[in-house]
């Protein structure tokens, strides 16, 4: 409730005005990142050309991300009745720090939406206070994989906080100090080692979710490419002197939305399914979020790729959607969804991840072109609303103030709006259109001009209360590692204005000679969220994508333009002379949170925290389900859950006489479901669903939690677990 004091007056108008607006807006495809990092160790020390074949230091850690997985929605879908309610899978950062005897980069994915400025700021504030000057804006770069399943809350700007149900502390403590401990461990761990760069193709695993608005790109362009997605997996291989790998980091460009919006658990979908796969390879015998070999998956241009291959479809005929509206004859844009490959959103997770992982792996088995020469950082903030392009000698072009166009609300067919928006709309709605000019006022012509031809739904860059709607100033960046370039996105690029910009950026470093056969890869949804960035071509067909590129039709010519500069700064080793640009505002007033803290937690009569409701069957076999229910307090009462579980399976060992834990509550097998009941009473139900390869024995599954009682008016949490009754897995049918 604290966080309510913060808004000093009118705060049930704001109450009101905000969740109209919420209703109103209905999907945002909001997604978190990775983080990246780059550091430089010694200024002090003399620049050297530095031989070609030294070793790089090189330090990988992974740490547990996780925060609250009870009512907090749920950051992606935007969907008001998405708030987590217990987990999948658990989210972790993954931190990969390389020096080359003079410079240092760090580049971390993790498993969330994206990266906010709020969440990279405070990680920055947290890491000058660890590291000094070692690790600052300019070397350190932070991605998202854009899983659409973990807790939002960490975002400064009004439009966010409002699907976030606010700013809320202890959403976004979780994710700074996982990810800052993630960096610590790799800072912790480095030694020299040798870097191997791979990539192969990996088809059936994508799918272009607007292909209206690439066909709009020229022909001559599209004509160079097979297909309306990039299909590339890169990756990087990392192996100590002796060749024994400590890492992998890959990129490859699928959104993480796998599991879709009537998921309620934290999970890391498709994209951390393949890091638990390939570390759970990597660490034998370690419960997942265990073993020192890091496996980071990160985000690329994924703005209009889809993984649910099977395609959009009207969930009520099973006809296909619409397609330049991707809406539905009954039930529109609600009832036209994707799916696919799977038989539901597990399944699907489950295949899309294993396809990243298996080509990673193989192209990590197979990596042996090694990665030399020396690191740069370079970095720029921008502010986007106000850039001008000069696109040939008598044209210039501009960026605006940030608005979101009508086909925002519409979504996609990974996630539909609830109202009647569609997707395609260059015309405004009257209806929707007063609505919005009566609660938050009409956008001004020059901005509705600028915009041309999206309709306005929210004239962002121009609602500032309590705090702005959306950021003005955005990170820039690219680091380099020998001929690797990754190039750190504020957002979601489409397809072909990712490739525009690898295009670019390759053409400016190899323009001097010292980056033959470079390699540039994009990393999405980094360091701040900025939504969508569309070619031209496609922001005129206004789809969704179209709709959210929020700084107008020229966003693509002048990150183009941002890009090159940071690129030729590198390659002529001149990225100090780089200007450092406007810095972002951290604000410290008027933040909002709307989420009511949690009440004390009750009981059934005569029952006790972590008492079984629901009792475990005697026998199960291999594949089947078990499931037991208990008497649970709100997860929220558990504070900070890193590196703690709700759940083990356990498996007991004849020999030694104790109980070994087979499951944690991050492994895939695993499902803790927190069911809210009335009267501040709930249940948590744990599912094991047991694999093929699960050793016969007897089991026992435990829960853990904490539940709030008051005594004398002084909240006490206190800590409870509960055991189910012992049960036999067993092949056998008859056994017994
Ligand atoms: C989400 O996936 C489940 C299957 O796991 C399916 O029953 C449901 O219809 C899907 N919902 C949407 C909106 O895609
Ligand atoms: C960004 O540019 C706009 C337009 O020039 C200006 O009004 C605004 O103050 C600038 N923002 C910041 C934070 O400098
Ligand atoms: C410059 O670009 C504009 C807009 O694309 C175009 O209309 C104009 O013809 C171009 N001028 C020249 C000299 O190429
Ligand atoms: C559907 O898309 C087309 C082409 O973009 C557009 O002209 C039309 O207005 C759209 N229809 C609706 C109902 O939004
Ligand atoms: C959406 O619904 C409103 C209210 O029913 C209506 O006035 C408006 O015309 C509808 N818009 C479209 C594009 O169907
Ligand atoms: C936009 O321009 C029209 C006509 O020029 C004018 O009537 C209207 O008031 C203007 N709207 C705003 C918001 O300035
Ligand atoms: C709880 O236990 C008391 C004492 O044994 C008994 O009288 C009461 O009926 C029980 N209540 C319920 C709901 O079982
Ligand atoms: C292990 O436990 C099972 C079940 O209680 C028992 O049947 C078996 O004899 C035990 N094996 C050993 C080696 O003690
Ligand atoms: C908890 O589980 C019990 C037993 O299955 C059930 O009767 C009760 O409705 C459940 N409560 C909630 C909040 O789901």
């Amino acid at each position: 409730m604290a966080g309510r004091k913060k808004v000093c007056c009118g705060l049930s108008a704001l109450e009101i005005t905000l969740t109209v607006l919420f209703i109103l807006m209905t999907v945002v495809s909001v997604t978190l990142i990775t983080l990246m990092v780059t550091w430089e160790t010694g200024p002090t020390l003399p620049p050297s050309p530095g031989p070609q074949h030294q070793p790089y230091l090189i330090g990988v850690g992974r740490a547990d991300c996780t925060g609250p997985p009870a009512e907090i929605p749920l950051m992606g879908y935007a969907n008001p009745q998405q708030t987590a309610a217990g987990i999948h899978t658990r989210l972790f950062s993954r931190a990969f720090i390389i020096d080359d005897g003079k410079k240092r980069v760090v580049f971390v994915t993790a498993d969330i939406g994206m990266v906010s400025q709020r969440l990279r700021l405070e990680v920055l504030q947290a890491l000058q206070v660890k590291y000094g000057d070692l690790y600052r804006q300019d070397n350190v770069v932070l991605s998202g994989t854009h899983t659409h399943c973990g807790p939002a809350g960490y975002f400064q700007y009004t439009l966010f906080m409002i699907s976030s149900s606010g700013y809320i502390r202890d959403a976004i403590q979780p994710l700074v100090n996982g990810i800052v401990k993630s960096i610590d461990i790799a800072h912790g761990n480095m030694k020299p080692g040798r870097i191997y760069r791979s990539r192969g193709a990996l088809e059936d695993s994508s799918l272009n979710r607007s292909p209206h608005s690439y066909l709009n790109n020229p022909e001559d362009e599209r004509h160079r490419y097979k297909w309306n997605t990039d299909k590339q997996v890169l990756v990087l291989k990392f192996t100590d002197l002796d060749g024994d790998g400590i890492g992998m980091l890959s990129w490859f460009a699928v959104h993480a939305v796998s599991m879709n919006y009537t998921n309620r658990m934290v999970s890391s979908d498709n994209m951390g399914y393949a890091s638990y796969l390939l570390e759970q390879d990597k660490n034998p015998g370690e419960l997942p979020g265990q073993g020192g070999f890091v496996a980071g998956f990160s985000s690329s241009n994924l703005g209009d790729v889809s993984p649910n291959i099977k395609g959009p479809h009207c969930m009520n005929t099973g006809l296909p959607c619409d397609y330049l509206n991707s809406s539905c004859p009954v039930g529109g844009t609600k009832m036209c969804k994707a799916f696919g490959p799977g038989d539901d959103m597990f399944d699907s997770t489950r295949i899309i991840g294993h396809n990243i992982y298996s080509k990673a792996k193989e192209l990590y088995a197979n990596a042996v072109e090694e990665v030399t020469g020396v690191l740069h950082s370079a970095h720029q903030w921008v502010n986007m609303t106000d850039v001008t392009v000069q696109i040939n000698e008598t044209h210039t072009v501009s960026t605006c103030k940030p608005a979101l166009g009508h086909s925002f609300a519409a979504g996609t067919t990974d996630g539909g709006g609830d109202l009647n928006f569609t997707q395609g709309a260059v015309e405004g709605d009257p209806f929707w259109d007063g609505i919005r000019d009566a609660l938050v006022g009409e956008p001004s012509n020059q901005t509705q001009e600028c915009h041309h031809p999206k309709p306005i739904l929210f004239s962002t860059g121009e609602m500032n209360w309590p705090l702005p709607w959306h950021p003005q100033i955005v990170d820039v960046q690219i680091i380099s590692v020998g001929s690797v370039a990754v190039v750190a996105i504020p957002g979601e690029m489409t397809t072909m204005a990712g490739r525009r910009l690898r295009e670019a950026v390759k053409q400016e470093l190899q323009s001097e000679g010292a980056f033959r056969d470079s390699e540039v890869v994009i990393a999405g949804l980094s360091n701040i969220y900025t939504h969508y960035i569309t070619t031209y071509e496609e922001y005129q067909v206004q789809r969704y994508e179209g709709a959210s590129t929020i700084y107008g039709p020229h966003t693509l010519t002048a990150y183009l333009e941002k890009y090159r500069g940071l690129a030729r700064a590198i390659a002529q080793d001149k990225v100090l002379e780089l200007p450092v640009g406007p810095q972002p505002p951290f604000f410290e007033k008027n933040l909002f949170n709307l989420l009511p803290a949690p009440p004390v937690d009750k009981k059934p009569e005569n029952t006790s925290f972590g008492e079984v409701l629901q009792q475990v069957y005697p026998v199960y076999r291999q594949g089947d389900v078990v499931s037991v229910t208990f008497v649970a307090g709100n997860p929220r009462n558990s504070g900070d859950i890193r590196d703690k579980t709700f759940v083990t399976v356990e498996i007991y060992d004849n020999r030694t006489e104790t109980w070994e834990v087979v499951h944690n509550d991050a492994s895939w097998e695993t499902r803790f479901h927190w069911l809210k009941g009335s009267n501040q009473q709930s249940n948590s139900t744990i599912e094991w669903h047991i694999p093929p390869m699960a050793r016969s024995g007897i089991y026992r599954i435990k829960h853990f939690g904490h539940y709030k009682k008051r005594v004398a008016f002084r909240p006490v949490i206190t800590p409870y677990e509960g055991t189910s009754d012992v049960f036999r897995v067993s092949s056998s049918f008859y056994y017994q």
